[in-house]
């Protein structure tokens, strides 16, 4: 199965340096109140795609087990770090266009800041939905193409593609923005029942988050929050959807399949995964589920 290109962050410093070290306080701050906001009181599974170094995840209480899925294997042991020794996290290196997991496994799923890399979105949508039991919340952020400041550079000609056509745009290599409207589309095709939308990161401007603390600025941006479902000009949007049809339930004891040909169960070894269909092995490396590519 042919997939798209994956914006790959193998050996990156993202977390140090554009979250703990990237004067970006105000937009955790602010990202933090809306997770808050949309997380259903409890949960048995929650999938995390895009999970990066693991920022979002101690976020997540409410769930009994956290999937953590990254296509990095160098992000997912920084999140290991994060967060330690613990039953309640699952790591898997995957790519979130082949999720390796059964049909109706998880009861919950979000992607924060992950969509943006996605070059076919309704693709990962689609994936995501599959994975998803009926009645699951599912917690989407996205990158909007129509913000504020996106609209004013169109204006004043400094900024040559329109915010307010429903195509995506590739700003840089592999980075999308999206249309809201285009959004809302996709996951209605993708049997998503759109309930909630928050937008988040009204005060992302520089000389603003120099002058106010991060504090102050994330207690504005929590009341400008509730906007959301009128409006959405804000560069960042969180969305709340639940999964409408009445699809299967993974069977108890289900979870991994191949990502190959799609065969489940996989036999589980001390240190790899066996598909008894297609023969593909997967690693098991510490602690992380490696489906990135069969080992040879
Ligand atoms: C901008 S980071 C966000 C990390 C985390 N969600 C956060 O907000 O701190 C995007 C993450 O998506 C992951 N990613 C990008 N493309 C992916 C793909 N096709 N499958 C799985 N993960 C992917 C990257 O490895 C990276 O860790």
């Amino acid at each position: 199965m042919t997939t798209p290109p994956v914006c790959d962050y193998e050996g990156s410093d993202y977390q140090t340096s554009f979250w703990d070290e990237g004067g970006r306080a105000y937009e955790d701050q602010a990202e933090a109140i809306a997770l808050k906001r949309l997380l259903p009181q409890s949960g048995k599974l929650l999938l995390e795609i895009g999970a990066g170094a693991g920022r979002n995840t101690p976020r997540y209480q409410n769930y009994e087990r956290v999937v953590l899925l990254d296509y990095s294997r160098t992000q997912l042991q920084q999140a290991q770090e994060r967060l330690g020794e613990n039953d309640r996290y699952v790591y898997v290196a995957a790519d979130a266009y082949k999720l390796p997991f059964v049909n109706g496994l998880f009861d919950g799923a979000t992607m924060i800041r992950t969509l943006h890399h996605m070059q076919d979105a309704p693709a990962v949508l689609r994936q995501v939905r599959r994975v998803l039991q009926p009645a699951s919340k599912f917690i989407l952020e996205y990158a909007s193409k129509l913000n504020l400041k996106a609209i004013l550079r169109y204006l004043f000609r400094r900024q040559d593609w329109s915010p307010f056509t429903p195509e995506q745009v590739e700003f840089v290599s592999l980075n999308f923005d999206f249309h809201p409207k285009t959004i809302r589309k996709w996951l209605k095709e993708e049997d998503f029942k759109l309930e909630r939308q928050l937008t988040v990161s009204h005060f992302r401007i520089d000389i603003i988050k120099r002058i106010f603390p991060a504090s102050f600025l994330a207690w504005l941006d929590s009341l400008a929050q509730f906007t959301g479902n009128l409006w959405q000009l804000t560069p960042s949007v969180f969305t709340l959807s639940e999964t409408l049809s009445k699809t299967e339930i993974a069977p108890e004891g289900a979870f991994f399949q191949c990502p190959e040909c799609s065969h489940a169960p996989l036999e589980e070894k001390p240190d790899m995964l066996l598909c008894l269909e297609c023969d593909a092995k997967y690693a098991i490396n510490k602690g992380i589920y490696d489906f990135r590519e069969p080992i040879k």
